[in-house]
């Protein structure tokens, strides 16, 4: 039995702690939450005990954690964990300072520990397959990438203050997703934005809305688009154009029954948000982490994966403050 620990019993938090309970050879031994009934609860419905940090690092048993906990731990987690030579699966983003960041990819591999960062979008079924066929040569040489990721509606506020700005906070995804997609590193980024939903989120520093374009080092062209508000649900879609075709990836949705009458055609709207869209994918990811651990297979999405994401972030974050077009 491998014992691990997880950290944070918040949102996500719950759901790798029912994905990472079902892994076989897998116990949830420890759950540590800084909110003690959310830590209660949710060692209680796996099984496992409340602990506190300093019981996790120094219980040479524990040989893997997984870190759901708030963005401002991951760091303070990941260089404790390094230390203590324990596998680690860590939520994005690294932390939202990329010097920091660096710091804890250096103090990973100083410690040779295995470091994954939960972008699950790579193991979502739709998406795997359609990089898969672009591996495969489907589509000839990939040429452009236009990405939609939209929220069904944004957090409160007073989370965008302590979120790091949204090209930290939500278009990370959406950055790991261009490099996977493209196996490319980006050359020059363009990132522009608006408030359009809630002046709130301006008022916090804050964009809603944004537009960025990417040309890459080979210099194929990628475009982001997103926005806190879809009044349609999650959407979640990509397209690749090649040399020879074009690869789209849908939105899901809860069922896929059609309607047809005299009005118009309808069917129903995508997943609701993220919990629901990547359901799949967070299972995987779980699976993936474990496999790699059991069978000393490399990672797909590594600490080197978040900085990189990170500094894609970093990037758009200083293009859209001072309006300009930055070099990587
Ligand atoms: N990959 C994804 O799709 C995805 C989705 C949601 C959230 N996330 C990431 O997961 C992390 C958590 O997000 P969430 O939505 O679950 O937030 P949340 O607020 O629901 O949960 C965070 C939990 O961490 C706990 N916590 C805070 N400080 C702690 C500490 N020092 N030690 C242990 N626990 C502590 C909080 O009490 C809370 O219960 C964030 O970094 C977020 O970016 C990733």
């Amino acid at each position: 039995m491998t014992d691990v620990a997880l950290f944070g019993a918040g949102r996500i938090g719950k759901i790798h702690a029912g994905n990472l309970a079902a892994q076989p050879g897998v116990k949830l031994k420890y759950v540590v939450d800084v909110n003690a009934a959310a830590a209660t609860e949710l060692a209680a419905r796996h099984g496992a005990q409340v602990a506190r940090a300093d019981q996790v690092f120094d219980d040479a048993a524990v040989k893997a954690v997984v870190i759901g906990s708030s963005t401002d731990t991951h760091a303070d987690l990941i260089g404790r964990a390094a230390a203590a030579k324990k596998a680690i699966f860590c939520e994005k983003p690294v932390d939202l300072s990329l010097a920091r960041a660096r710091e804890c990819a250096q103090a990973v591999a100083k410690a040779g520990v295995t470091c994954m960062i939960g972008f699950q979008r790579r193991y979502d079924p739709t998406f795997a397959a359609l990089q898969a066929r672009l591996a495969a040569g489907e589509i000839g040489e990939p040429e452009m990438l236009v990405i939609t990721s939209r929220d069904p509606g944004a957090p409160p506020v007073e989370y965008i203050k302590v979120s790091g700005g949204i090209f930290k906070d939500m278009l990370i995804h959406d950055f790991d997703i261009f490099r996977w997609i493209l196996a490319d590193e980006a050359a020059t980024v363009y990132a522009t934005g608006s408030c359009l939903t809630d002046p709130a989120i301006s008022a916090a520093g804050d964009v809603d809305s944004t537009a960025v374009t990417i040309r890459t080092k080979k210099g194929r062209l990628a475009l982001i688009n997103t926005s806190r508000r879809a009044a349609y649900g999650y959407d979640q879609r990509f397209e690749v154009l090649g040399s020879t075709g074009m690869l789209q990836a849908a939105n899901h949705k809860p069922t896929e029954v059609t309607a047809a009458t005299g009005r118009g055609v309808s069917t129903d709207t995508p997943e609701h948000f993220f919990l629901e869209r990547y359901r799949v994918a967070y299972a995987s990811e779980m699976a993936h982490f474990f496999e790699a651990l059991a069978k000393g297979t490399p990672i797909k999405t590594t600490i080197e994966d978040g900085v990189k994401a990170l500094e894609l972030a970093e990037a758009a974050t200083i293009s859209w403050r001072e309006k300009r077009i930055v070099e990587l």
